[in-house]
């Protein structure tokens, strides 16, 4: 079933999220790693060296995830339980954030002036430094980076719970499968 219904998420939802929190998932385990691990190495390249390619990628997997979305209104899954409201707010706060922690990223090294080429992809050249951006994106990059890893953590244990506690539907309809016995 490629498209959302109101019992299970989609293959392209589900490819959508499970990508996506990959993505995430090594961004922070990518800066977590910068913390304690100061060696030169393909791993330390490959977890912290792509800190700003993967953010772009996220930015632009889920501007097309929300495209998707719109296309997907009133045959989704209806949030369950009586923390449905809460887990509606917690992912529409998600989605908020992973739009505007790479765009945060963005206004900074513009307002710096900095070139940015990404994969061989020049997103802009160096430039002159713009004060308000590189200001407004260095106070917010760093501390809405990890509110959305707070967030992410919550979501991730939320999804768990569901499965292993309350023992619903919730994790079946996106993995599209029952996880353990
Ligand atoms: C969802 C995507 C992203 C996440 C979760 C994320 C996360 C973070 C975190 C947690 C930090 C703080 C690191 C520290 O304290 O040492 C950081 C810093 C930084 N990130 Fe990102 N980031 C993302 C996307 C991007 C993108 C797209 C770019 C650039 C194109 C970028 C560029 C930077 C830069 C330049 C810093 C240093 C900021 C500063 O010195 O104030 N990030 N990021
Ligand atoms: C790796 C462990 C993860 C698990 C077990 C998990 C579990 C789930 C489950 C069960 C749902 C469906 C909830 C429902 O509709 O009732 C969901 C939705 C969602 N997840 Fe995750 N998730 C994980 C990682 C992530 C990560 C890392 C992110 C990104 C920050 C994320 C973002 C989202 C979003 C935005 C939704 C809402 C989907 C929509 O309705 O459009 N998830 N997750």
């Amino acid at each position: 079933m490629i498209k959302d219904s109101p019992q299970q998420y989609g293959l392209i939802s589900q490819l959508f999220h499970w990508v996506m929190a990959l993505y995430m998932v090594k961004q922070t385990v990518g800066v977590l790693a910068g913390y304690v691990n100061e060696a030169d190495n393909f791993v330390s390249h490959f977890l912290h060296g792509s800190h700003q390619p993967t953010g772009i990628i996220i930015l632009a997997l889920v501007a097309m995830r929300l495209v998707w979305i719109s296309f997907q209104a009133g045959q989704r899954p209806p949030q369950l339980g009586k923390f449905g409201q809460l887990a509606r707010f917690s992912h529409v706060l998600l989605y908020v954030l992973m739009l505007l922690v790479p765009i945060s990223a963005l206004l900074l090294i513009w307002g710096e002036g900095k070139a940015l080429t990404i994969y061989g992809v020049i997103l802009f050249d160096e430039g002159a430094s713009t004060e308000w951006a590189a200001t407004v994106g260095g106070f917010l990059h760093t501390p809405l980076s990890w509110t959305l890893c707070i967030l992410m953590i919550g979501h991730i244990l939320a999804g768990l719970f569901h499965h292993f506690v309350l023992k619903d539907t919730a994790l079946i309809r996106m993995l599209g499968f029952k996880l353990g016995a």
